[in-house]
């Protein structure tokens, strides 16, 4: 391995910039050289590569977003997008890439893997944590704790006005941002994509609860509910219980700015660092995550294929201690 280039694609997420300053540093330290790829796959198409070196990433750990940008291709899920990105790589000499992102990013990677060899260990980052093979994705903490804060001060106003709050928090296809911020924000009740809640048990939740005195609620809508979005299920509450007087807070991209947490600028740190050098191994097709705090590599068909489950006890704590 002589030179790697790095990008982040998909969504961003706070951690990532520590995530490319760890890659660049350790290449560096190895004697590879190391170039940043902007715009993710869009960028790799296009030829927009920047020769990295330590200087380049000083005073970046602590910044929210990425400094290489990141986007969505869907160049990159044609052939001849892949065709024209491979040539790119091919023009700069790249014998391996660090892919940050998420299963969007793994799925490009397995693909151009497949088609002309180019090896990729990928580096979770994303604020869903929704990814197989890793405990915890870069961004999470940041995001959770980001929401939290809002929620607390949402909670101040529910509480003033006797109202009841249906606050949207980010998770495409998972409840792993709404469960830490139900629980931490002591909401009545969490709506999550993996287990089924319907609007009926949650009127009827809200309706007991109410009948126990209560006079202010929160109820925490994973962006991917089944049941429809926080509009929707705060409207068909409003429509069984009249007297209640509801408002709905979608927190939305503010979860995905801001200075990564400690943990994430941790994690983001051993990643990038596992990264290169599981490169440097032979590594090919897997992404670098800690589970049980021990660093594994896992392939990216499982990360890709395999649901990371969220732990149904959770739910359970939300119902005890919203009694
Ligand atoms: O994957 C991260 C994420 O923030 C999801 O939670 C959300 O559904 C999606 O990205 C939003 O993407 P965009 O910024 O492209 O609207």
């Amino acid at each position: 391995m002589k030179r790697i280039a790095v990008f982040t694609s998909g969504g961003d997420a706070p951690g990532m910039n520590a995530c490319i300053r760890a890659v660049v540093r350790t290449a560096v330290y190895h004697g590879i050289e190391v170039y940043g790829i902007m715009r993710g796959y869009s960028g790799m198409i296009k030829g927009e590569f920047v020769k990295l070196d330590s200087a380049s990433v000083s005073n970046t750990i602590q910044k929210g977003g990425t400094i290489l940008k990141s986007a969505r291709s869907q160049k990159f899920m044609t052939k001849e997008g892949r065709q024209q990105a491979f040539d790119q790589l091919v023009n700069h000499g790249i014998d391996g890439l660090v892919a940050i992102g998420g299963n969007g990013t793994f799925t490009g990677a397995t693909l151009f893997e497949q088609e002309f060899g180019i090896p990729t260990v990928g580096a979770p980052g994303t604020i869903d944590n929704d990814l197989y093979g890793t405990d915890y994705t870069i961004g999470y903490d940041t995001a959770v704790n980001t929401a939290l804060e809002a929620i607390d001060k949402i909670r101040d106003t529910a509480d003033s006005h006797d109202r009841c709050f249906f606050v949207e928090v980010m998770g495409r296809d998972s409840g792993y941002i709404a469960i830490p911020c139900a629980i931490g924000g002591g909401a009545e009740i969490v709506m999550i994509p993996e287990t089924q809640m319907s609007t009926e048990a949650v009127i009827d939740s809200l309706k007991s609860s109410w009948q126990r005195s209560k006079t202010s609620f929160l109820v925490v809508v994973a962006e991917g509910e089944e049941e429809g979005n926080a509009h929707q299920v705060a409207q068909r509450v409003k429509a069984a219980i009249p007297e209640l007087d509801t408002r709905v807070t979608i927190i939305g991209h503010i979860q995905r700015g801001g200075s990564p947490s400690a943990a994430d600028r941790m994690l983001a740190s051993q990643i990038g660092i596992a990264a290169v050098e599981g490169l440097m191994n032979g590594m090919r097709n897997v992404m670098a995550g800690i589970v049980d705090r021990k660093l594994v590599y896992t392939p990216f068909s499982d990360t890709i294929h395999k649901k990371k489950l969220i732990n149904q006890s959770f739910m359970r704590m939300v119902e005890i201690l919203s009694v």
